[in-house]
């Protein structure tokens, strides 16, 4: 069988610190292996990226392998060939399938029928392998994450649910804060806090921010809800992280995003640009981590 990263509960708790630890590693030492070596993975992206795409290419390059970007707009995905066809097709040619798409229940299908490892690279109800990163920059911070309260502001999205699950495996204080209607998953957060991780829900922003070491936003509107945009304005008013908010958070506290981030809704100018914001190491640790997960997927 092969190694799935479909989330983040398919780590376990061990995997889940392991992969933090060699992730770290492999940065603190500019990686450079040989685990991918003869091997393509194809990378399926049916939605926009940037940092997934090109950190995915990255990695793969420094782990000796190679890659083939394909998109539904020049392959036959988006004429409707059947995702169980094309999982077997790929698995012919390929070692790996990294796959941004919409429902998670299609990167399940390529998983079912597939027979090589596929990687989550965001779907609509989850963005593993941002949230281990994420975890990975405030690890390198705050080594010990018993000691860390980190904030969620905003939407209930893949975000929100992928954060929920890291809470499982690692020890932080998560408090979120979602306008009513725009909660995560609930059966997801029953899961959670049944398996120990120290989740704290409100509709307040200010309550989720207060004495935070690490405040979190993303996008009101995630790619595929674009139609949603006004309404969600709305919904979501009161929800912006600004110096004011920020101000009610630890000191020293730090702005996370896992970009691309909405100036002037989600989160303010200054706040992004602020001495408060580490979006950029987060988009950096993206590299780092997709090559611990690449070298977890291929170490079976
Ligand atoms: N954070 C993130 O996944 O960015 P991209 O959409 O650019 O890949
Ligand atoms: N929630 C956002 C994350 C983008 C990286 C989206 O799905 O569009």
């Amino acid at each position: 069988m092969p190694r799935h990263f479909k989330r983040i509960r398919d780590l376990g708790y061990e995997g889940a610190w392991k992969l933090l630890q060699r992730a770290k590693e492999m940065k603190d030492t500019a990686h450079r292996g040989k685990i991918m070596d003869g091997k393509t993975a194809i990378l399926i992206f049916e939605k926009a990226s940037t940092r997934t795409r090109v950190s995915f290419e990255m990695a793969v390059r420094h782990l000796g392998g190679s890659t083939i970007f394909m998109t539904p707009a020049e392959s036959q995905l988006g004429r409707s060939e059947p995702l169980r066809d094309t999982a077997r097709v790929l698995s012919r040619y390929a070692d790996c399938l990294v796959v941004r798409t919409f429902g998670q229940s299609k990167i399940e299908e390529l998983a079912e029928y597939g027979s090589i490892p596929v990687v989550n690279a965001l779907t609509d109800e989850g963005h593993p392998c941002q949230v281990m990163g994420d975890v990975l920059t405030m690890y390198e911070r705050t080594p010990d994450l018993s000691k860390v309260r980190v904030a969620w502001v905003g939407d209930g999205n893949n975000m929100a649910n992928s954060w929920i699950e890291a809470a499982i495996y690692f020890p932080f204080e998560l408090f979120m804060a979602f306008p009513e209607g725009y909660e995560p998953d609930r059966d997801l957060l029953g899961y959670a806090m049944q398996a120990g991780a120290k989740i704290f829900l409100t509709h307040d922003p200010r309550m989720a921010v207060d004495g935070a070491h690490y405040v979190n936003t993303d996008v009101w509107a995630s790619m595929g809800q674009e139609e949603e945009q006004k309404k969600r304005e709305a919904a979501f008013k009161g929800y912006r992280i600004d110096d004011a908010l920020m101000a009610l958070a630890a000191p020293d506290a730090k702005f996370m995003h896992c970009l691309p981030a909405h100036r002037g809704e989600e989160v303010t100018d200054e706040v992004m640009e602020g001495p408060a914001s580490i979006i950029f190491d987060q988009a950096e640790n993206r590299l780092h981590i997709q090559k611990a997960i690449l070298e977890w997927v291929f170490s079976e």
